[in-house]
């Protein structure tokens, strides 16, 4: 696919941060696994990575922390 899109790296299952493995995310606190679009590939996480809201502004990007999108979003510049 085409351009960037980001998912949040704090696991759903009790928030800690999800390292990235080059195949998804692993987190370190009880061993949940991400696939890199997100979604889960094994517990206890009961729900799937936010994908977040980013904007392109004059060749760099702002990620929103705040705002979450639907997964396979993506801004293209
Ligand atoms: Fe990630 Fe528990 S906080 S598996």
């Amino acid at each position: 696919a085409k351009g960037y899109a980001v998912v949040a790296a704090v696991c759903t299952h009790l928030g800690c941060i999800v390292k990235p493995t080059g195949k998804g995310f692993d987190c370190p606190c009880h061993g949940s696994r991400f696939a890199p679009d997100g979604a889960v590939v094994k517990g206890p996480a009961p729900a799937a990575l936010p994908w977040l809201k980013i904007t392109a502004t004059g060749g760099s990007y702002v990620v929103d922390e705040g705002a979450t999108v639907k997964k396979g979003t993506r801004v293209v510049v």
